[in-house]
């Protein structure tokens, strides 16, 4: 192994996922500056062994100990790249905290990611599966990002176009996997926003409190109401949010389960496609509210699997697996993993 020397050996992985599994990785390392970064790349320590870059640790599930070297992204900053009367270019680094960043966003009156409030994790992994909720997705305010090359350390800077974003997904994902890392993102905001409330769970939380012209923190404090009531808080109880993605399928399939099946829950997705809810699916299979030792299901929410205490990340996946199966038998659906099984 080269000189590199800021890299611990045998670190405990516990805190830093939150599904709270209990693993070690072989070799880690914090990055907080691009020089730290670079002279990491140039030792070669990447490339002798296999890597993981890690944010927050919100969309991953360990399911042994980690043989490579986890590279864990602490970097720091929010920076106002320019302004014209209705927008605002805003760029901030990987390490910042995804909720924190959009909390300053919402409160210096700068619009169009309020709706994402309190998902977990870090900028830089937001565009990794192109985060979304509540009728937005990241994709939609991104502007362009830098992502440095993991063999020669150089910056590049990627167009939304170029991120080919999709539902949870993008070129991060598959083409770029362990080819870039993403330093820092750009989002282009808005001085005058427009609030976006048509997902019907806002309007019915808005009207709750009382709300009747909502501004952006409106959104953003019936958003985090509505998801402290839905999703269970990974400080209490070991999640990765969804476990699975909500299957797409076409028109001919769906109106054959829909005959069947006439209360599935479906979305139009485009013309020719429809997006099942996967909670649903699962729910019908009887998963709901299942424990088996500490590896269960949400009893609110069946699309997220949970950790009661001291899972291992194969329970988790052999848990996993048994969903798939049995929603598979039932509605001859194939459920896709969202969560980054490692
Ligand atoms: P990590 O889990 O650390 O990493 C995720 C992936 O990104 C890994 O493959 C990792 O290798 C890669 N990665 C991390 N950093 C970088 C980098 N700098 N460069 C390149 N690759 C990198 N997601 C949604 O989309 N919508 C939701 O509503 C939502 N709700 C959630 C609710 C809960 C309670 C939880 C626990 C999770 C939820 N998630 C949701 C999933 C998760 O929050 C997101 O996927 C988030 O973007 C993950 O960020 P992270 O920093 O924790 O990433
Ligand atoms: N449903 C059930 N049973 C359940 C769960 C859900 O019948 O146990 C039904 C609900 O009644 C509703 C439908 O399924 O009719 C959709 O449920 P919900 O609104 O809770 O959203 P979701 O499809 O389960 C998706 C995202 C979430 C995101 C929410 C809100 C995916 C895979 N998940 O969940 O993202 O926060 O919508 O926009 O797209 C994540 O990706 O980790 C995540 C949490």
């Amino acid at each position: 192994m080269s000189h590199y020397s800021d890299i611990k050996e045998n670190i405990s992985l516990h805190p830093f996922n939150t599904f709270h599994i209990e693993s070690k990785a072989r070799y880690y390392t914090a990055i907080s500056n691009l020089a730290q970064f670079r002279e990491l790349i140039a030792s070669g320590i990447l490339l002798e062994n296999t890597m993981l870059l890690l944010g927050g640790g919100s969309n991953l599930l360990f399911t042994g100990n980690y043989k490579g070297t986890v590279v864990h992204f602490l970097n720091k900053g929010i920076e106002i790249i320019s302004r014209s009367e209705d927008t605002i270019l805003i760029k901030a680094a990987a390490g910042e905290n995804w909720h924190e960043f959009v909390s300053y966003c919402v409160n210096e009156g700068f619009g169009g990611i309020e709706n994402l409030s309190l998902i977990p994790g870090n900028v830089g992994s937001s565009p990794i599966q192109n985060i979304g909720a509540y009728g937005v997705e990241v994709k939609d305010s991104l502007h362009s990002l830098e992502s440095i090359d993991l063999v020669s350390g150089e910056l590049s800077t990627f167009s939304r176009e170029e991120c080919r974003f999709g539902y949870r997904d993008s070129i991060f994902k598959s083409e770029l996997k362990g080819k870039k890392a993403i330093w820092s993102v750009t989002f282009e905001l808005s001085l005058k926003p427009v609030v976006h409330i048509e997902y019907g769970a806002i309007k019915d939380e808005l009207a709750a409190m009382g709300i009747q012209s909502p501004g952006i923190a409106d959104v953003s404090r019936a958003v985090c109401a509505i998801r402290k009531s839905k999703l269970p808080d990974p400080k209490l109880l070991g999640n990765a949010g969804s476990f699975f993605k909500n299957p797409t399928v076409d028109h001919k399939f769906a109106d054959k389960l829909l005959e069947a099946f006439p209360k599935m829950v479906s979305y139009p997705l485009g013309d020719e496609h429809l997006k099942l809810a996967a909670g649903w699916l699962i729910e019908q299979c009887g998963w709901k509210g299942f424990r088996e030792g500490d590896a269960g299901v949400h009893e609110n929410q069946a699309l997220v699997l949970v950790n009661y205490g001291n899972a291992k990340g194969s329970d988790i996946l052999t848990l996993a697996h048994r969903i798939q199966n049995s929603v598979y038998e039932r509605f001859g659906v194939k459920l896709e993993m969202e969560v980054n099984v490692i």
